[in-house]
């Protein structure tokens, strides 16, 4: 979720500071861009340097630079903009109190007034503090603004007083962040089953039976679903591809048994399938323990039918939608047409090899989306991550009329 997001990290002067420097890994392990903003109290309680080293960026307090006479400053105006998210923690009760009278006094507020996007804060303050009914008012003030509040934790606060008031831990602030994005998203609470990639039929020790399949559609898939809010089990054949969304489980098997087996390892939790795989139709019937010496001028290898995976999970449908890939070299549309129908699938994505820079291994993909019922919907050439996005379209679209 928070991955490739721009945060503005606003941090205020109260011991919970020092645990910025673990939320700021954490944010920066979760893919996003962190930039942080202090106010000049909060460099009493944790180091700029530390924090700047963490976030990969300059850590700024003040809106003059260190520069002589500079033209270049700290502008409040384009960090807020630049911004996706702002996060106030800690939120000392004093920053919390002049955000809500409408102060503006140093860079940390001066971002909070320019920013656009969502802000969230984190109060910390000692259980006294928390429990004064002015906190209480402020929450409320900020909230009426439309700032997200993060609730505080309870436990040891820094005087030794035991209750309310200390900011909420790292991973749960990270947690809420994620779930409020998630919040809204198409597949929030869905879970999405892809195969991906070629499989690889063992002949002999050193060599197999394969295809040119990348892996690159399923793994564009995988990731769009994740961004578009699913949970995603990926189970791919050999590829060197990375899944790189948190949200992605990915499951690396080589032949299409073990394809087959872990779909129906994971089949009950699917909301959605995707069979994206290249799935060898035939497997050798035995695989050689040594290496196969060359014999004569041919030679000759016994093959058996590979369960298939999609039509086998599309057998066993609760309530899963299923949808196939078709990838086909003539008469593609009565073809594609005929699978969606045996395979008993919800609908089928055509591509086809013969539309040139689609397909296999390459970047781009044009595809066609076929339902059962017959309704078809051409799409341009398009980068495979685009074609992910429509097809995920087509498919909420359809589970959620
Ligand atoms: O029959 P064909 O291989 O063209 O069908 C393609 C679709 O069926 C794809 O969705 C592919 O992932 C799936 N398939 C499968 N198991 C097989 C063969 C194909 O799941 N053994």
């Amino acid at each position: 979720m928070l991955s490739g997001k721009r945060i503005l990290l606003g941090i205020t002067g109260g011991i919970a500071a020092y645990k910025t420097t673990f939320l700021t890994r954490l944010l920066i392990k979760a893919g996003a861009e962190v930039r942080i903003v202090m106010t000049e109290s909060a460099a009493d309680f944790v180091s700029p340097l530390t924090l700047a080293t963490l976030s990969r960026n300059p850590v700024i307090h003040n809106f003059k630079k260190q520069e002589e006479h500079s033209t270049d400053w700290n502008n409040h105006v384009e960090l807020g903009l630049w911004a996706d998210l702002m996060l106030i923690a800690p939120a000392t009760a004093n920053t919390l109190a002049k955000i809500a009278s409408g102060q503006c006094d140093n860079l940390l507020l001066a971002c909070y007034r320019s920013a656009k996007c969502p802000v969230f804060f984190a109060p910390a303050m000692d259980l006294d503090m928390y429990r004064h009914p002015s906190s209480e008012k402020t929450f409320k003030t900020l909230e009426s603004y439309g700032n997200l509040h993060i609730p505080v934790g309870v436990g040891e606060l820094a005087s030794g007083l035991d209750g309310e008031g200390r900011m909420a831990e790292p991973e749960d602030i990270v947690s809420f962040l994620e779930s409020h994005l998630r919040k809204g998203l198409p597949f929030t609470g869905k879970t999405v089953l892809i195969t991906a990639g070629p499989t690889y039929e063992s002949i002999d020790p050193v060599r197999f039976i394969g295809n040119h399949s990348s892996g690159k559609m399923g793994f564009a898939l995988a990731e769009k679903a994740a961004e578009m809010g699913a949970e995603v089990i990926l189970i791919t054949g050999p590829t060197h591809l990375q899944a790189q969304n948190a949200s992605i489980s990915c499951y690396r098997v080589q032949t299409a048994l073990e394809m087959h087996a872990k779909t129906q390892e994971h089949f009950k939790a699917a909301d959605v399938i995707i069979g994206a795989a290249a799935v060898s139709d035939y497997r050798p019937v035995s695989v050689y323990d040594e290496k196969i010496k060359k014999k004569g001028a041919s030679m000759e290898l016994q093959l058996t039918e590979n369960p298939d995976i999609i039509a086998s999970l599309a057998q066993q449908k609760t309530k899963q939608y299923i949808v196939g890939f078709a990838l086909e070299t003539e008469n593609e549309m009565e073809h594609a047409l005929d699978k969606l129908k045996k395979k008993r699938l919800d609908a089928i994505v055509l591509n086809s090899l013969k539309d040139p820079e689609a397909g296999f291994g390459g970047e781009r993909n044009k595809v066609t989306f076929i339902d059962k019922n017959s309704d078809i919907i051409p799409f341009d050439l398009k980068q495979k991550s685009a074609v992910a996005s429509d097809i995920l379209n087509e498919i909420h679209k359809r589970i959620n009329p």
